[in-house]
């Protein structure tokens, strides 16, 4: 039986970051499933589909998507129909409508049954929003990543400088806002914390000393499994 890690938590709160460390040390595969739903976004951008009133072409495109996962080196890469879109989902028009997109209930159930099919046999660490609500209520360590507004903006500030995106600090804090709100009141699958979810708080902790508290936990219950 696989051993399944489920992250969830608001945008920015270093869960990317995280899980991608933890794989590599525990050798578990990684699975982003925000990213998943940024390449539904990005193909319905790139087929000129900006409102979600076209939900049925939307739809579509869930079912018909190719994603992958790659790990090349210590980097995971994404793959949409054969090609490589790690930048291009981490765009300011893809993070815009991202949200919307990933409230269709339609598409949701399309991704969640992907993911699911993703952890088939193999030991994984999942983040998003619904993985130990909804798409792994019985995972093995199901872990709740928080953080204030501000700090949260903040680390997304500096990540996407990083990348070289063209966002202000203010861009940044305003998109957080709207995209928590359209998270936590989804009609499906929206942003919340299990009953039986251990809330880390991060807000005043570094990116090092998160990945000792969760790996601490996961391996706390790799022991009992
Ligand atoms: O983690 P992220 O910022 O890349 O996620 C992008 C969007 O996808 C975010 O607005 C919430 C949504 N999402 C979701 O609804 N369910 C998930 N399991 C993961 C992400």
């Amino acid at each position: 039986m696989s051993f399944i890690v489920a992250i969830d938590g608001p945008a920015g709160t270093g869960k990317g970051t995280i899980t991608k460390l933890i794989s590599n040390e525990l050798g578990l595969i990684n699975i982003d499933t925000g990213a998943m739903y940024r390449c539904v976004t990005l193909q319905a951008l790139e087929q000129g589909i900006t409102d979600i009133k076209e939900k049925n072409k939307i739809i579509q495109i869930a079912k018909s998507a190719d994603i992958k996962m790659k790990k090349e080196g210590k980097e995971q890469q994404v793959y949409l129909n054969g090609k490589n879109v790690s930048k291009d989902i981490r765009s300011k028009e893809v993070s815009a409508f991202v949200s919307p997109v990933s409230s269709i209930p339609e598409v949701r159930e399309i991704m969640v049954d992907l993911q699911r099919k993703m952890a088939q046999n193999i030991d994984v660490i999942m983040e998003g929003r619904d993985i130990t609500t909804v798409v792994f209520p019985n995972a093995n360590v199901k872990i709740y990543l928080d953080a204030t507004t501000e700090e949260r903006a903040k680390r997304r500030f500096k990540e996407n400088q990083e990348k070289g995106i063209d966002m202000t600090y203010e861009e940044v804090l305003e998109a957080i806002k709207t995209r928590d709100y359209n998270d936590m009141n989804k009609p499906v699958g929206a942003l919340k914390i299990a009953d039986d979810a251990i809330v880390l708080d991060t807000t005043n902790l570094n990116i090092g000393q998160v990945v000792e508290e969760v790996k601490k936990i996961i391996l706390e219950k790799k022991e009992e499994h």
